[in-house]
């Protein structure tokens, strides 16, 4: 299991929402420490009633490196594979740079390169953008410039304040972050330039499932249409592959299509959603789902 270090600074929704997603099986990972800067951080509370380390390590009258330094020795004994900045309102010192090269990431509430910074809600609202969102990005020397892992869209509102404005955009983050992390610790990604390119995981040694899931995006494109391999490849790339995951994407197909489509998954193979629902997996669905699939199979 990767092992997830957060660093935080206040009010920890990020984190809460990390912690969340790892809990219900939507993320496979690990948070083996809570770091703040600040401990007055309500996000040391959240940690600790999650039954998760969390360390006080106030940063005040200390320089960048001084602490960077600090919680590279913390971490160390910890086999950190990635560090999330979850509202962490320090600069990242080059010791901890160094410790950790393309392994630290950072949420900002802008689509960046626009609006780096602070209070950039506000910012966004007064230059008069239309839209704005948020920006998962790996972190390096500068301010908010380091490669752009994947980013949300909100739209602003005529009626909005900077505060309506953060809540719509803090919704978004708490669902980017998370499918970002999974990119990262999947591995199935290149940097070129600036650009995080995904790169075509290996089939071999993946569940199953996935396999059919990636087989059906061949198929889907060739007999279904587009639209259907779009949904399927949107799937795709935004799992973590785990078979939980896919389940439940099986189960939002069922229940968006009503089963009223039998997606055929293997090509002349006859192996189709609704199959899987109820020939390998029939305990994992509802009888409500099981009755849609058998509905849609005439069975
Ligand atoms: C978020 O808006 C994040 O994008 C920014 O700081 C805020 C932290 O909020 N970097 P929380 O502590 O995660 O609730």
């Amino acid at each position: 299991m990767k092992r997830l270090a957060i660093l935080v600074s206040g009010r920890g929704s990020n984190f809460e929402a990390i912690a969340a997603h790892i809990a219900a099986g939507r993320l496979e990972a690990e948070i083996a420490a809570v770091i703040s800067n600040n401990p007055e951080a309500p996000a040391l509370g959240i940690a600790r009633s999650r039954g998760i380390r969390a360390i006080s390590m106030p940063s005040k009258g200390i320089d960048s490196d001084t602490y960077a330094a600090q919680v590279v020795e913390a971490l160390a004994p910890l086999g950190i594979d990635l560090i999330c900045l979850a509202g962490f309102m320090r600069r990242v010192g080059k010791p901890l740079l160094d410790a950790y090269p393309q392994r630290i990431l950072n949420i900002h509430p802008a689509l960046l390169p626009s609006f780096p910074g602070l209070e950039v809600q506000k910012a966004a609202l007064e230059y008069g953008v239309k839209f704005s969102g948020c920006t998962v990005h790996f972190v390096d020397a500068g301010v908010d410039t380091g490669a752009i892992v994947g980013q949300a869209v909100v739209p602003v509102r005529d009626d909005d304040s900077p505060e309506t404005l953060a809540e719509r955009i803090l919704k978004e983050e708490h669902k980017l972050y998370s499918e970002c992390i999974a990119v990262v610790l999947s591995g199935a990604y290149r940097i070129e330039g600036r650009r995080v390119v995904r790169t075509a995981t290996e089939l071999k040694g993946k569940p199953p499932l996935v396999r059919l899931m990636e087989q059906a995006e061949t198929d889907t494109r060739q007999y279904l249409g587009p639209a259907i391999a779009a949904q399927l490849s949107y799937w795709r790339q935004h799992a973590s592959y785990s078979e939980g995951d896919l389940m439940r994407f099986l189960k939002e197909w069922l229940r968006r299509e009503q089963a009223s489509r039998v997606l055929t998954i293997e090509r002349n193979g006859g192996i189709s959603v609704e199959k899987i629902v109820l020939d390998f997996y029939p305990e994992r669905f509802t009888e409500e789902e099981r009755q849609l699939a058998r509905k849609a199979l005439g069975r």
